[in-house]
């Protein structure tokens, strides 16, 4: 498959780009890319969610000086969108992960790399930094290391030094798939890794992480083996302790859980639902950020995701309290029929739409937002 050079001027906001994407992925990759869990319900809501949710404009406010910049963990980032953990980025497109390092860090985008990469995540830092310019500069956006427990804490603590190593910033836990999701779509389409295609970051002989319930024994006893290396609140714990990194909890939606991160040493949370992929019929995203942002959000940062799609969503989140947000789903659908040119568009839509969302709601920078702004 050809990178595109540029993008053709029909494609104008991130569902043109889905559309493409459909054109170009074989039935196994959509059902992987696009699927979620059960009946999907959680993977609709969390994008009619923010749809429904209504904003309500201040006028006439004076918007010189102004900007798309945020802080988070004490560096400014030229606005609010990082790219998150997608894995297996090479069978949506050849140039996979390394594609999207280099859209992110053009477009000033933070990244959060998942331990199931199908690219060693040394080459991917190094594409980040390279298009970046300076790593220790404000700006673009944070690199961070999304990692699941590996059931020998060895083999985390190797993955944790190559991060640190390489230059990632933060470790990102995920927290809310310690098994698959029940999958109905990809078990319907047969999904299987094409060749080629692995989590080349992890040894060869670890099975998928978090093991997929198609290939779990059917027996009790073995789905209770796969339970026992399900991580707890004791593992974060060692895990805050085992690196020097900011850890952040992604998968957080009930205000007790992140009030527990912060007791223990987090640096922040991701309110997420993991773009309804695990459990289905959990609360959307929308809905279980102001909770988690009055518990924490003075504290720790806050950030979410799940279902944004128009950069009015991610004005949303930030009125509802978050500090930044991430997108899945619409830069794989860039990355699978354009390269690297998809991803930088899809990031460069969702930036100019929250720029003209600023504006139009009244504010210059996004530290003129205030709950105000969203209807109640
Ligand atoms: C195909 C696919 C693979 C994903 N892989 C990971 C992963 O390896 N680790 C992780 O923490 N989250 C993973 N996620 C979840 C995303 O990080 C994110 O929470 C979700 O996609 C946000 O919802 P959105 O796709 O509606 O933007 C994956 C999501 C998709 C769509």
């Amino acid at each position: 498959m050809q990178a595109l050079q540029s993008i053709p001027n029909h494609i104008v906001c991130l569902a043109d780009h889905e559309a493409e994407a459909r054109r170009v992925l074989d039935d196994n990759a959509w059902a992987y890319f696009a699927g979620g869990a059960a009946d999907e319900l959680t993977l609709q809501a969390n994008v009619q969610a923010w749809q429904r949710t209504q904003l309500l404009p201040r006028v006439l406010n004076a918007l010189q000086g102004g900007h798309t910049q945020v802080q988070l963990l004490g560096r400014t980032l030229a606005h609010p969108v990082l790219l998150a953990p997608v894995a297996y980025q090479r069978m949506a497109h050849p140039d996979g992960e390394l594609a999207t390092a280099l859209a992110a860090a053009a477009q000033g985008a933070g990244l959060v790399l998942s331990t199931q990469a199908s690219t060693p995540l040394e080459h991917v830092a190094q594409a980040y930094q390279c298009m970046a310019g300076d790593p220790a500069s404000d700006t673009p956006g944070p690199l961070w290391f999304q990692l699941y427990l590996q059931p020998e804490r060895d083999v985390t603590l190797h993955l944790l030094s190559r991060a640190e190593a390489a230059g990632y910033q933060a470790i990102v836990l995920t927290v809310d798939a310690p098994v698959h999701g029940a999958r109905d779509r990809e078990r319907r389409a047969g999904f299987r890794l094409p060749p080629g295609i692995r989590a080349v970051n992890l040894p060869m002989h670890l099975p998928a992480n978090p093991p997929a319930t198609d290939t779990l024994p059917d027996s009790t006893s073995a789905f209770e083996s796969v339970l026992q290396h399900a991580p707890t609140w004791a593992d974060v714990r060692w895990l805050v302790q085992a690196t020097r990194l900011p850890v952040l909890l992604k998968g957080i939606l009930h205000p007790d859980d992140a009030r527990q991160a912060l007791d223990i040493g987090a640096a922040g949370v991701i309110v997420s639902n993991h773009g309804g992929r695990t459990l289905d019929t959990t609360l959307p995203t929308a809905h279980a950020l102001p909770g988690v942002a009055q518990a924490v959000g003075t504290q720790m940062a806050v950030l979410a995701d799940g279902g944004i799609r128009r950069g009015t969503d991610v004005f949303k989140a930030l009125v509802l309290g978050a500090h930044a947000v991430l997108v899945g789903k619409p830069y794989i659908y860039g990355l699978a029929h354009a390269g690297a040119v998809g991803v930088a568009h899809t990031i460069r839509l969702l930036r100019d739409e929250f720029e003209i969302a600023l504006a139009l709601c009244g504010c210059a920078t996004p530290a003129h937002i205030r709950p105000e702004h969203l209807f109640k």
